[in-house]
């Protein structure tokens, strides 16, 4: 495990603002674009957990009635993405979330499967109402602040692997569970 989780994660977000070129632009992007892409929540809520619910094992993820407090969240997590900033407040509070899903056991490949279908959303509406290039742009950027977002919960496993490893981590709910206090401490 690596020895400090602090510096594990400034790594990890340098390493991925060099590969997708994510930035604060980005973000500047989706605050100039908001009032038209607040418009997109309800499709991209209803797309999201149509397609989740519509296949066995990601719908058996969820507990009974619990779809409309998710429908909630999600919602809420789309418009606060479109005020956020490249800051520590914006990727504490995802490292958080990341942490949520693998509480839940949400395997990386549901995380990215489903940004699929969220982009190509909000690249659709965002062409129908920017014209193809600007719409394209903004798509590009969401996308850049998507793919940080999905890596996060891939890191979140990746740090759970390397404490396996170690033998003198026990690897339970328990952890997980403090992995999230800590970052709700910060
Ligand atoms: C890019 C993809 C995703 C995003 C942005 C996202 C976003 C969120 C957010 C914002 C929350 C609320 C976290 C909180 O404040 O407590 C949440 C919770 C949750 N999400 Fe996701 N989600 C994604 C993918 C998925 C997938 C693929 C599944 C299941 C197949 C899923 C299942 C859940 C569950 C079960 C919770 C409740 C976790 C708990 O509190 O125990 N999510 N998600």
């Amino acid at each position: 495990m690596a020895a400090d989780p602090e510096n594990r994660f400034s790594d990890w977000a340098e390493v991925v603002r060099h590969l997708t070129g994510l930035s604060q632009d980005d973000f500047d992007l989706m605050h100039h674009i908001a009032p038209l892409a607040r418009e997109w929540a309800d499709e991209i809520v209803a797309v999201f957990y149509n397609t989740l619910y519509a296949n066995a094992q990601t719908a058996a993820v969820f507990h009974d009635g619990e779809r409309p407090e998710r429908e909630r969240t999600l919602r809420a997590w789309y418009l606060a993405l479109l005020q956020a900033n490249d800051d520590d407040l914006f990727w504490s509070g995802q490292t958080r979330i990341a942490f949520v899903h693998l509480r839940r056991h949400v395997s990386t490949q549901y995380m990215v499967g489903i940004a699929v279908k969220m982009r190509e959303v909000f690249e659709r509406r965002a062409i129908e109402a920017l014209g193809r290039r600007r719409g394209q742009a903004a798509a590009r950027a969401f996308d850049r602040i998507l793919s940080a977002v999905v890596g996060l919960t891939a890191e979140g496993y990746d740090v759970l692997a390397h404490a396996a490893f170690n033998k003198d981590a026990a690897i339970d709910e328990n952890m997980i569970a403090w992995l999230i206090a800590q970052d709700r401490a910060r």
